[in-house]
């Protein structure tokens, strides 16, 4: 009789002991799936570059992805615009125009800003995606890197 008594609460303790295991493990997979980092990484030269970026306050007056100041415009993707960029982009910090100030910047230090720019672009559009129209009267969102950063809404 006692020994049957101390048999269930041992099958009781292995079934708990099952279940918890497994709603660890669920949850682990619930909690974690699709969180991996997939953002490129900045090379050294684009983090120089992103260090003149806010050192000299270029975010205070433009935005990237559409967030910061808005005395000048946004340069998500100044560096692919037709008309625009890596000469463009040194004219502005050569010159200086309205209330943008004039720059001093080395050739190199021009480059890192230039690369960092550049490393922007790669990643987003801005507005954040591009929306075509589909024959069905939907619209399919277009990331810029969906082919390296896979994006839940897009697909
Ligand atoms: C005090 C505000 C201010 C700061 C700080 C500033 N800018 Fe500007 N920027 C402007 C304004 C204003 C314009 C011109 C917008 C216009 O023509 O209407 C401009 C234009 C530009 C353009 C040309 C954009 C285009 O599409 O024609 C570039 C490139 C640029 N700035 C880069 C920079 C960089 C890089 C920095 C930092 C090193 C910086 N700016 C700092 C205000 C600023």
């Amino acid at each position: 009789m006692n020994f049957k008594k101390y048999e269930n609460k041992h099958r009781n303790r292995v079934i708990i002991s099952v279940l918890v295991f497994t709603f660890i493990i669920y949850n682990y997979f619930v909690y974690s799936s699709g969180t991996e980092n997939h953002a490129p990484k900045l090379t050294e030269e684009a983090i120089k570059g992103q260090d003149l970026w806010q050192e000299n306050n270029c975010w205070t007056c433009h935005q990237l992805y559409g967030l910061g100041g808005y005395l000048g415009p946004d340069l998500t993707n100044i560096i692919s615009h037709p008309n625009k960029g890596e000469n463009y982009i040194k004219g502005f910090i050569n010159s200086g125009v309205k209330s943008m100030p004039k720059y001093n910047f080395t050739e190199t230090e021009k480059d890192q800003i230039i690369a960092f720019l550049r490393a922007v672009d790669q990643t987003g559009y801005f507005p954040n995606y591009k929306a075509n129209l589909q024959p069905n009267g939907w619209v399919e969102l277009n990331y810029k890197s969906a082919d390296s950063i896979s994006h839940p809404s897009n697909k």
